[in-house]
């Protein structure tokens, strides 16, 4: 990787990539490592999902995440992280009340969590939070179209923008948002040409995932993209990995050679103690020599 590909990404390059038809790629994180092996691979943002809930947490929906959990996680990618631009999600209820609340939890996510910028879901709705957090200096991305926080409202993670008004309705949420000063945009499950039009219709990056391929960049689940949920394969998802499969099987070999005794071997050890040789010492009234406490064991 040249020095040029390494210079972190910020908002200025992901504008300059939109201007420049060069593809955005955006991959979720949750800890350090993983952080670091995406960082390492190029993608150019982290994005701090509450898609947590669901994948390291096993929930069926992210409505229960909190603002402690999704900070908690932001500083382990931040110290996992080196060229990224890192975006912290904005759980349920933390950005919905009113615009001073948002701002409040918002700012944490940089302050506390290492974030470079937060995402929030919802449409011309949200526009007056994203402008105050604009305002007072915190980057916004927009999420428009199939919104996880609202999945009860959708009667479950259906596509949106499927009929001319739904399609309407994300085109003006969309141009809503990008109007209130967010910097880029998720298009979620919403039809392919839909997401073209958007793409077109903003100034700013879209990013998509489950939106077709004119979108500006891509985001995916890194668990989804990994292989590592084997009960879950949406149509929108590429598996470039089967990384559970290939763990459990890891895991099966190091039980097996565990209960056979072939792990560990002399080389997984560190040898043997250096101690003082065993030395006899009086021991009056008994006939053997007692040897000195800590001498026990094999001899260097
Ligand atoms: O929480 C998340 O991971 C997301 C992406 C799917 C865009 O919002």
């Amino acid at each position: 990787m040249t020095d040029a590909v390494r210079k972190p990404v910020t908002l200025p390059t992901l504008r300059r990539m939109k201007a420049k038809g060069e593809k955005i790629t955006m991959v979720t994180a949750y800890d350090a490592t993983f952080a670091r092996m995406i960082d390492e691979a190029g993608a150019d943002i982290l994005l701090v999902g509450d898609s947590l809930g669901m994948v390291v947490q096993g929930r069926d929906t992210t409505l229960p995440v909190t603002v402690d959990e999704v900070i908690y996680h932001c500083r382990a990618v931040a110290r996992g992280t080196r060229r990224a631009h890192i975006v912290g999600d904005m759980p349920f209820l933390s950005h919905q009340i009113s615009p001073e609340e948002a701002l409040r939890n918002a700012g944490r996510f940089l302050s506390e969590g290492g974030a470079h910028s937060v995402k929030l879901e919802g449409g011309a709705s949200a526009a007056p939070t994203i402008r105050r957090l604009v305002q007072a200096g915190i980057p916004v991305m927009g999420h428009v179209g199939l919104t996880p926080q609202s999945v009860h409202a959708m009667g479950g993670f259906r596509v949106q923008g499927k009929t001319e008004e739904a399609a309407e309705r994300v085109l003006a949420d969309a141009l809503a948002v990008a109007e209130a000063g967010a910097f880029a945009l998720v298009l979620e499950g919403i039809p392919s040409d839909l997401a073209a039009e958007v793409t077109a219709a903003v100034p700013i990056p879209t990013i998509g995932i489950g939106a077709g391929p004119a979108c500006d960049g891509q985001v995916l689940v890194c668990y989804d993209l990994l292989g590592l949920t084997p009960d879950l394969k949406p149509r929108f998802v590429k598996r470039y990995a089967e990384l559970f499969e290939a763990g459990k099987e890891a895991v099966a070999t190091y039980c097996e050679e565990v209960r056979a005794g072939a792990f560990p071997r002399e080389e997984h050890g560190f040898g043997t103690v250096k101690r003082p040789a065993v030395r006899a010492v009086p021991n009056p009234g008994q006939d053997e020599p007692r040897p000195l406490f800590g001498s026990y064991g094999p001899q260097a």
